[in-house]
């Protein structure tokens, strides 16, 4: 049974070099997990749709929300689903800062990546926007 989980949190500083070893680890350890998905990021906000089996999707969110290379995790979307949107990508990225703005516009009120100050269905919305848009890249950019 698969489901589909989005949360967001904050960092002290999202660095390339913190970008790089969560995906360097995402892509050693997500594919035998059976999870894919998206990471987003803009100033000090993350934000990542993981999907795949409930069991290893809940094991991983609960081994993120107690990361320290971040804080304020909160759950922004949870669902059972009977396919995948972001089957394509073991851990995909997306830089919201080299994100056309009228793409963030178009969800929020400022051209900025603030999943805290919206429902989890317009960060669901956005993320679709950005597979549409083909922004989300398969390495660091
Ligand atoms: C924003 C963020 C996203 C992460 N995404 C993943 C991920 O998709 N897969 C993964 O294995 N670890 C991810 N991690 C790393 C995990 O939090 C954790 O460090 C890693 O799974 C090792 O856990 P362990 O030390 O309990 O074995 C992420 C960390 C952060 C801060």
């Amino acid at each position: 049974m698969l489901v589909r989980l989005l949360y967001a949190s904050r960092a002290d500083a999202v660095t390339p070099e913190l970008i790089d070893a969560i995906l360097a680890r995402s892509r050693v350890t997500n594919p035998a997990l059976g999870i894919t998905g998206i990471l987003c990021h803009g100033g000090d906000v993350f934000m990542q749709v993981l999907e795949g089996g409930r069991e290893p999707v809940n094991d991983l969110y609960n081994r993120i929300v107690r990361d320290p290379r971040h804080q304020g995790v909160t759950l922004l979307h949870y669902a059972e689903i009977a396919e995948r949107r972001f089957a394509g990508w073991t851990m995909g990225q997306v830089n919201l800062q080299r994100v056309n703005p009228s793409i963030l516009l178009k969800y929020s009120e400022r051209p900025v990546l603030d999943p805290y100050a919206v429902s989890g269905k317009v960060s669901m919305a956005l993320l679709e926007e950005l597979i549409a848009t083909a922004c989300i890249a398969s390495r660091p950019s």
